[in-house]
């Protein structure tokens, strides 16, 4: 393992600071400006790519930026490619690598993770591009006997070969398995499946070698289903966490960032907040938010070039606050 690699695990979890996931894929990104009534074309994308990744004063709270291959390539509105864009205001610029998810046969409404083909070809050239981090996320949703011991399995083992193959390439893996939130499930049966998924996940890393020392997690928090009758709060979700990542990641894993998963933005700052305050851990502990970061600056930006400037400082408003509870210093908005 590299000393560039670990010093770049330990610059995306710098104090104060986190990730933003802009990596969502085309389909995503057009779901996304549906929403807020703008078609998607390859310029709207360009357009809503920059209106986060332009914003001035972000630097002071994301190091770095999960982009998707389309936005790896594009400029942003003042000419300059995102990834050099980012990196010169010291951003560490990363990338989607994973090819989405196809239904895993003979397991009814369970996926499996797609990508490996040809992915050491792949590294190389986001790593000519600029990126210095991959991200590969895998999907597990709760139901009854769901997720199964081979989806578990499958998944993992995959995550970690991407694993293996990010650090071959001298790039710096997030190993994301997300644990849906669908589901009437109480807080209790979401910290045990996400349990059972993060001992497999670092069964398999260690299996296949992985220094976990350049390695980033980016997991749920173990939170209630979106249809349980009775929501767990802030402290319930922050001691369920706490002890979730206590009892199952390894002390020598560079970080862990958490994903946002469909939370309500404010209701996700106080979660990271009630975790931060629990530490503190043997990693650094941060965010990784896609929704619960863009969600409120699109609805204002509606794709509309007089509301750019409103809409970053609301952006900036919510890295603000959200570097706050990363180091359980969130007052309220
Ligand atoms: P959300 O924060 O919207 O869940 O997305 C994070 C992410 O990167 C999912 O892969």
């Amino acid at each position: 393992m590299t000393e560039e690699l670990r010093g770049t695990a330990r610059k995306m979890v710098e104090r104060g600071k986190g990730l933003l996931a802009a990596d969502e894929s085309t389909g995503s990104a057009g779901k996304r400006l549906a929403a807020v009534g703008v078609a998607s074309t390859l310029e709207t994308r360009r357009q809503y790519r920059d209106l986060f990744l332009s914003a001035r004063g972000v630097d002071a709270y994301l190091s770095g930026v999960i982009l998707f291959d389309e936005t790896m390539r594009q400029r942003a509105d003042d000419g300059t490619p995102f990834p050099e864009r980012l990196a010169r205001q010291g951003i560490l610029p990363g990338i989607k690598v994973d090819q989405g998810r196809v239904p895993l046969p003979d397991h009814p409404g369970e996926t499996a993770t797609q990508g490996l083909g040809g992915l050491e070809q792949r590294l190389a050239e986001y790593r000519a591009l600029g990126a210095r981090f991959c991200k590969w996320r895998a999907a597990f949703p709760i139901a009854e006997h769901l997720p199964s011991p081979e989806a578990i399995f499958a998944n993992t083992e995959a995550l970690a070969q991407y694993a293996q193959i990010c650090h071959a390439q001298g790039l710096v893996p997030i190993v994301e398995p997300e644990v849906l939130m669908d589901g009437d499930h109480d807080l209790a049966t979401a910290e045990r499946v996400t349990g059972l998924v993060l001992r497999a996940l670092f069964d398999a890393l260690d299996g296949y070698g992985v220094d976990l020392s350049a390695v980033i997690l980016k997991t749920s928090m173990a939170v209630s289903g979106s249809l349980d009758a009775r929501p767990a709060g802030p402290e319930e979700v922050g001691e369920a966490t706490a002890r979730l990542l206590r009892d199952h990641v390894p002390p020598d894993t560079a970080g862990v960032v958490f994903l946002s998963g469909g939370e309500p933005p404010v209701r996700e700052t106080e979660f990271l907040n009630a975790v931060a305050r629990r530490g503190p851990f043997p990693w650094p502990v941060t965010f990784s938010f896609a929704r619960a970061l863009q969600g409120p600056t699109l609805e204002i930006w509606r794709g509309r070039a007089e509301n750019v400037e409103a809409a970053r400082a609301v952006f900036l408003r919510r890295l603000e606050l959200d570097a706050l509870a990363s180091l359980g210093l969130y007052e309220g908005e």
